[in-house]
């Protein structure tokens, strides 16, 4: 009897050692699938940075000697992120923490890119280089709108801006140039914290 009723409740722990074995087995191999997901996002995102750095050079037509006549001008756009370049500034953050900064710092770059757009069309100067920036800048922030959701974060509000009038031809010049610098540091700033995020996700390299 006794020998019997041994043998029910070894099989019971061995089932249930198994039931539990399964569950480990299932949140395990759920977890990779969810980060690579997530990295399927930032390997999307890369490109669009890509394109975006092709499209900042060329937010301006003017040529290096003309840029050296206007090196001495002084930022006016004061609205415009605060990158922070050093190594220890991305090590210290988390993936969504990143993720929220991206985003806003994206938004405030498509806000100021739209209105570089407006002030051009107003001056009937060319503005498709402002216009292609645009796309990639809404599907960058597409892309990083659905990471956020894929981690369950919530989407930062966009930053509210006041921008200036550009008055004459000449201030539109001169803020081409001014955003034509700002976003290429922002491309270029944008890469590594992409890089750094694939790192922290653990992403396979290409
Ligand atoms: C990011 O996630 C951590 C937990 O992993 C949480 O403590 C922190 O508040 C989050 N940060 C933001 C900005 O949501
Ligand atoms: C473009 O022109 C409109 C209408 O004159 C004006 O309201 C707007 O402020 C101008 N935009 C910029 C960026 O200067
Ligand atoms: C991002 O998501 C928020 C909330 O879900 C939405 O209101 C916003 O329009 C989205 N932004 C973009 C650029 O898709």
């Amino acid at each position: 009897m006794g020998g019997a009723a041994g043998v029910i409740y070894d099989s019971t722990t061995c089932l249930l050692r198994l039931l539990l074995l399964a569950e480990l087995f299932v949140h395990s191999s759920t977890r990779p699938a969810h980060s690579s997901s997530l990295c399927g996002l930032f390997g999307s995102m890369i490109p669009q940075v890509d394109m975006l750095m092709s499209n900042a050079k060329k937010l301006h037509e003017l040529s290096n000697d003309e840029l050296s006549n206007l090196a001495s001008m002084e930022s006016r756009l004061h609205g415009l992120p605060n990158l922070q370049h050093t190594a220890a500034h991305f090590n210290s953050l988390k993936v969504n923490e990143s993720l929220s900064q991206l985003h806003v710092f994206t938004q405030s770059i498509k806000l100021h890119i739209d209105w570089l757009k407006t002030a051009k069309d107003n001056f009937s100067l060319p503005s498709q280089s402002a216009e292609g920036a645009n796309t990639h800048l809404l599907q960058l922030s597409n892309l990083i709108n659905t990471s956020l959701k894929q981690i369950g974060e919530e989407v930062p509000q966009s930053p509210a801006l006041s921008l200036p009038v550009a008055s004459t031809a000449f201030d539109v010049l001169r803020f081409s140039v001014e955003l034509s610098e700002q976003l290429q540091i922002f491309s270029k700033w944008s890469k590594r914290v992409l890089r750094h995020l694939q790192r922290q996700s653990h992403c396979p390299r290409h």
